[in-house]
């Protein structure tokens, strides 16, 4: 089959290479025409992992072009995916449609046959069927536009699998709607015929189901980080405590790791997206405990600096700081509400020297924040340092030998924001470890 994917950031990106990988014919629009250079050349504007060769495989196979004309896009397919951002609004809660917008007002115009728009985008319940009356509107007389949402629940670092192993497929439809079901159900038939439940719904369910989604991981993650709370006040030790609560399958150990928290350009600011859609609906009294699940998250920032404070004696000013991990999450280089770069910006103000490493993200760091410290390794970054900090668990930095370590720092002082080092270890090679949820970990050699 034939398909277009319009937007090409991490999700179009990999639904476009996903879709060829099939054995469709995709094209990949974007308006940005240096992405669309870097894309034709075999070229990913990002880090994910095996994204780059099943983009190349692709693309030799010719079966995956790039193009920034809408025209030769709306003529070349009769199923054009919709994968553009759309970011929190400046200054408010809500999510910003713009780009959902214009791909439909541009592209449906130019439609001479009937044809699909499949939504991916994350969006507030209501826009499917608001864009479905809208491409009727702008469709060329006697050319049915139908608007379906099938909404995306890929992870970044593992995007090429979620988009070819997903969990389950959602569709949600127009109430008359003649053409997405079959449509979608061929597309989509390699990874349906592998057994992944296929939901069929209306359109304001398919949305509904992938803010949920995130809002309930969201939820996992504070609860956890606010039990983690309680945990430093009594000494004890959150990473056993959310063991023993895995073990339970009802509750399940997965996205209950205590820590700094979640980040990256999806959680954050689409629980956000959804309490000001659920204001406007006048559901707010709904989804209050968001906010709660908001502020928890944002709190774990704010806690690392004075844990930091504390592990530096009482104070920041003049201590040499090494962050490890700027990434959002390891196996990604976005920076997007990274809560390791926003810690890492909170000691610089507080007076620290900040060295930052992280192995993917340090170009979008630098960007973001130019005034801290770059370092070229973790070893580098550790040099002289008075404390560091592990605030993205990449393996590299969980694998760090202690020992080796031990002879670039000023202070054997390691700070886990991620609890993902084995603290007995650190201990041994004589580190003092602090973690958040957790008591403080003496040395137990010299
Ligand atoms: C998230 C969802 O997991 C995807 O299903 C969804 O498709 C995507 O958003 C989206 O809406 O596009 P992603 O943002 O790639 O995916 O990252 P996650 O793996 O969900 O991690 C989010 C944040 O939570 C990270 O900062 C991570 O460090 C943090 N986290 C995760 C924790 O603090 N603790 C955990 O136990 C798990």
């Amino acid at each position: 089959m034939r398909c277009t994917v319009f937007g090409t950031g991490y999700l179009g990106a990999t639904h476009a290479a996903g879709m060829a990988e099939l054995g469709h014919e995709v094209v990949g629009v974007d308006i940005d025409p240096d992405k669309i250079a870097k894309l034709s050349g075999g070229e990913v504007p990002f880090y994910e992992p095996a994204l780059r060769e099943m983009l190349q495989r692709n693309i030799s196979a010719g079966r995956l072009r790039f193009t920034t004309d809408y025209a030769e896009a709306a003529e070349s397919a009769d199923v054009h995916f919709l994968g553009v951002g759309t970011p929190q609004k400046k200054g408010e809660y809500a999510a910003d449609l713009r780009h959902v917008y214009n791909v439909v007002d541009t592209l449906v115009p130019l439609l001479r046959r009937p044809a699909v728009v499949v939504g991916k985008s994350t969006v507030p319940v209501g826009t499917a069927a608001d864009l479905g009356e809208r491409a009727a509107a702008l469709a060329p007389a006697g050319i049915r536009v139908e608007v379906a949402w099938n909404p995306e629940f890929l992870r970044e670092g593992l995007a090429v699998q979620d988009t070819l192993h997903p969990d389950r497929i959602v569709l949600g439809v127009q109430r008359d709607s003649q053409l997405a079901e079959a449509a979608l159900r061929e597309l989509y038939a390699p990874i349906l015929a592998n057994g992944v439940p296929f939901l069929l719904t209306d359109l304001q369910t398919a949305e509904l189901v992938k803010v949920s989604a995130n809002a309930f991981l969201a939820t996992k993650i504070s609860f956890i980080n606010a039990i983690s709370e309680v945990c430093e006040a009594v000494d004890a030790d959150v990473t056993l405590l959310a063991d023993a609560l895995g073990y339970d399958a009802r509750i399940g150990r997965r996205f209950l790791n205590a820590g700094l928290g979640f980040g990256g350009g999806c959680l954050p600011k689409d629980i956000r997206a959804f309490m000001a859609r659920a204001g406007e609906l006048g559901a707010n009294h709904a989804l209050t405990f968001l906010r709660e699940v908001d502020s928890i998250n944002m709190r774990r920032r704010s806690r690392m600096v004075e844990l930091t404070t504390g592990a530096c004696g009482g104070s920041l000013l003049g201590a040499n700081i090494a962050v490890l991990g700027a990434a959002f999450k390891p196996e990604s280089d976005d920076v997007r509400d990274s809560p390791a770069l926003n810690v890492a910006g909170l000691l610089q103000l507080n007076g620290a020297t900040v060295n930052v490493y992280d192995p993917k993200a340090m170009e979008n760091s630098r960007s973001v924040f130019p005034t801290l410290n770059y370092s070229t390794s973790a070893i580098e970054a550790c040099d002289r340092a008075d404390a560091a900090l592990v605030l993205t668990e990449w393996a590299e930095f969980v694998d760090l030998d202690p020992e080796t370590l031990a002879g670039t720092v000023r202070a054997k002082v390691v700070v886990d924001g991620r609890n993902c080092l084995d603290a007995s270890r650190w201990r041994q090679a004589g580190w003092r470890v602090y973690a958040l949820g957790r008591p403080i970990g003496e040395p137990t050699a010299a």
